[in-house]
């Protein structure tokens, strides 16, 4: 619930007055410290501004409140309805809100495939906020509040979020993130030769956060050499901070193979993500990494600043069956 002086319930709404209400909120992709985060770490991330949910958002009459369950919301994706277990970040943004529940319809469209490494549960979360809050007639949430509100709700997809994903889709815009200081908006600075540029590359495998937090758990808080890795990631993070806050390609491209080491060795990249690494790599990007939890979902590899349209275009010639898509910070 949200503390004295956040949004309070308003009994006149838009959608009383028969109004639709529209949101939208972008993808992300985590640059480098992916799992590590969950163990106090610092991660760096980026939102994806070409990689959106959309929806649409109406309050229906309490005639169509279901008898047995309470409820009748539903939430379309597409032509397919939200399974119950999903469907239920509806309630939970009523509840995270202090907005007494309604029956509402959200229908809308993403980019963002399920299972995907590109913040598919974070966007859900942030857009319900977004959504529920703006069809109660309430004032615009505050980024701060929407990333705090949205890793409660992302908690229903992945047991116990770190807050980066939801974080850098409220905020929507380049962070550097732990769970202790939260989210610090970072000032990007360009290369000397361009900008910064990637290209995301889809395996076609989806895999579930959760499975994967609990597959790399061990790897940090059992294993003898646990706390020496968390080191090793925080040093990775720090050098890929001073690479994107001074400009510097190389920078990074060392921090993007060095964290896919250490991705490698708590078992979240598989023989064929590191075959999609080195065939991006030897098309001519500088350095390419599993983005998100791992085990499939897209891979991040960052293009030469100077001639990035080039090199995206053998990407996309090379990989005609998988999406290959072009990011820009
Ligand atoms: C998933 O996109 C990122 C993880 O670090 C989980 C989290 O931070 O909540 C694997």
């Amino acid at each position: 619930m949200l503390a004295s002086g956040g949004p309070k319930y308003a009994p006149k709404t838009h959608a009383e007055s028969g109004c639709y209400v529209e949101a939208t909120a972008s993808g992300k992709a985590i640059l480098l410290g992916e799992h590590a985060v969950l163990y106090g770490c610092e991660a760096l991330a980026i939102p994806l501004h070409t990689v959106q949910m959309r929806v649409t958002a109406q309050r229906l009459g309490e005639h169509t409140q279901n008898q047995e369950t309470g409820n009748s919301s539903r939430f379309y994706l597409g032509a397919s309805q939200l399974p119950e277990h999903a469907a239920g970040v509806i309630d939970d943004g009523f509840a995270a809100l202090g907005i007494p529940k309604y029956p509402v319809h959200i229908q809308g469209n993403s980019d963002i495939k399920v299972g995907s490494g590109l913040g598919s549960s974070a966007t859900l979360s942030v857009i319900t906020l977004k959504a529920l809050n703006q069809l109660s007639g309430n004032s615009e949430l505050k980024a701060e509040q929407l990333a705090t509100l949205g890793r409660q709700l992302e908690n229903r997809f992945h047991g116990n979020s770190s807050g980066l994903d939801p974080s850098v889709v409220a905020y929507n815009q380049p962070l550097l993130y732990s769970i202790t200081e939260g989210p610090q908006p970072i000032e990007v600075c360009m290369p000397p030769k361009g900008g910064w540029h990637f290209a995301l590359i889809d395996s076609q495998v989806r895999s579930s956060t959760y499975s994967m937090v609990l597959q790399a758990r061990p790897f940090f808080t059992t294993a003898a050499d646990g706390a020496q890795r968390l080191e090793k990631f925080k040093a990775v993070v720090r050098q890929g901070f001073e690479a994107l806050t001074h400009g510097n390609v190389s920078l990074l491209a060392e921090a993007f193979h060095k964290n896919l080491t250490l991705l490698t060795e708590v078992g979240v990249v598989s023989e064929a993500l590191h075959h999609l690494v080195h065939q991006a790599n030897q098309l001519g990007c500088l350095a390419s990494k599993v983005t998100g939890a791992g085990g499939g979902g897209f891979v991040i590899a960052l293009l030469p600043p100077e001639n990035p349209e080039q090199v995206l275009q053998k990407l996309q010639e090379h990989f005609k069956k998988h999406q290959v898509i072009h990011v820009s910070v």
